[in-house]
């Protein structure tokens, strides 16, 4: 079968095994030259381990000086009769062979992370390999969608701004369009429910777990990912129901820093820079700001993307031998660069000049859509798209 790039508004549809391949394998070129974790952590669950953060979290564990053995969770589709399934599938499998071929143990557990199973499957995990204990635990799930443990009806995350409408483009990857749209203010119960889904609950629920189970070994600690942004994108992030989410994130990390002081750990909300992820791209209004990022942090020479982010978090700050550096909020800062005065000066003028005509042209959108396109596996140079790929025979290669 000859795989295409389907691309559904913002929603890649097919994925490319080879070219996911190809995608992992540059994660892993680029770890390997970059400055080492040296005092890493040895046995690391990644929760949302597939992509974007998680996967560059894994990668940089596994491969840039850590040496870490890994579990990781994740959400995705293999090839069925409804389609050759998701790029993290295919990432999965990738991470896994290249992993192997250094004598690091790679565990891929897919299911979903929010249930009580997969919590259980994850611990006898822990049991079989990684002798009862981890050492490092990453919560990097981005998903619109959680059962309610108790009833088992979804709740539903809704990216709103909260108190007053907001107007603002996305942009449409599918046809390479500009949108303007007014995005009307979330109701409580859209709030409360997003809070649910994004917020801190299922992190907390998942290091209690652990706790439970004897699972967490002397000095453990645990991560997960926030944003918060500049003011210009306060009214749609920071001020509406993503940023309440992450707030309740922030909070959770203190008690969860409570609960692993009891092991000489902790736990820290890490704030990041905005990327092009599966999820980022799904945020209304947010798509202007980031070509406009690209831009401008390229030109500087301080652009990173997910793999930079992450070497960087554990060789500089997470596991650098000295205590962790954290803001007045105790937040570990990955967003630094982006947050830069003259960087957020020229990201606004750019900003303010883009519109449905030029934003091709004067802003970074191409760089933007390139990085979609190698998530999913395209756009590699070195991958030929026009042979015909045998997905089972990629499943089931063991070199
Ligand atoms: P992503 O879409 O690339 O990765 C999400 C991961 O969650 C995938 O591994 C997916 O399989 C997994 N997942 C989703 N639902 C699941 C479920 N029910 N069970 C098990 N696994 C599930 O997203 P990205 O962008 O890497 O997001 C990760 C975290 O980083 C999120 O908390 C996000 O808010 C945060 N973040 C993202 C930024 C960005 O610009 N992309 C910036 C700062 C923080």
């Amino acid at each position: 079968m000859i795989i295409e790039p389907v691309i559904k508004g913002v929603v890649a549809k097919t994925a490319h095994p080879y070219g996911c391949e190809q995608a992992v394998l540059q994660q892993i070129q680029y770890v390997k030259q970059a400055k080492q974790i040296s005092q890493g952590p040895k046995r690391v669950l990644i929760i949302g381990g597939s992509s974007g953060f998680g996967l560059a979290a894994r990668t940089a564990l596994t491969f840039g000086g850590a040496k870490a053995d890994t579990i990781s969770v994740s959400f995705e589709r293999g090839p069925s009769n409804k389609g050759v399934g998701s790029a993290g599938f295919y990432n999965n499998i990738a991470f896994k062979k290249n992993a192997e071929k250094e004598g690091r143990l790679a565990i891929n557990i897919q299911g979903d992370a929010f249930s009580k199973s997969v919590k259980d499957e994850v611990v006898e995990a822990i049991e079989t390999y990684f002798e009862g204990e981890v050492d490092l635990i990453i919560y990097s799930v981005a998903s619109g969608v959680r059962p309610n443990p108790e009833t088992g009806e979804m709740w539903r995350s809704a990216i709103k701004p909260i108190d007053q409408d907001v107007s603002g483009a996305t942009i449409m990857l599918e046809d390479d369009s500009w949108h303007t749209s007014k995005l009307k203010a979330a109701s409580n119960e859209e709030a409360e429910q997003t809070i649910k889904v994004m917020g801190g609950e299922d992190w907390e629920a998942w290091v209690d777990r652990l706790i439970n189970s004897e699972s967490i070994a002397h000095g453990c600690r645990t991560i997960a990912f926030s944003y918060m942004g500049p003011a210009l994108t306060h009214p749609i992030y920071l001020d509406g129901t993503l940023g309440r989410a992450k707030i309740d994130l922030h909070q959770t990390s203190h008690s969860l820093n409570l609960k692993l002081a009891n092991f000489e750990g902790g736990a820290y909300a890490t704030v990041c820079k905005a990327l092009v992820t599966k999820a980022s791209v799904f945020i209304p209004g947010l798509s202007p700001y980031i070509i406009a990022l690209y831009k401008v942090m390229k030109e500087k020479g301080t652009h990173e993307g997910c793999i930079e982010q992450m070497q960087r978090l554990f060789s500089d700050k997470l596991y650098a031998g000295n205590k962790v550096p954290v803001d007045c909020e105790r937040l570990i800062r990955m967003d630094e660069w982006e947050l830069d005065a003259d960087t957020q000066s020229k990201v606004n003028t750019l900003v303010d000049q883009l519109n449905a005509e030029n934003f091709t042209s004067l802003a970074d959108y191409h760089g933007f859509k390139q990085e979609f396109l190698n998530l999913n596996g395209f756009g590699f140079s070195n991958v030929n798209y026009s042979e015909a790929v045998d997905i089972e025979s990629f499943i089931n290669r063991t070199n």
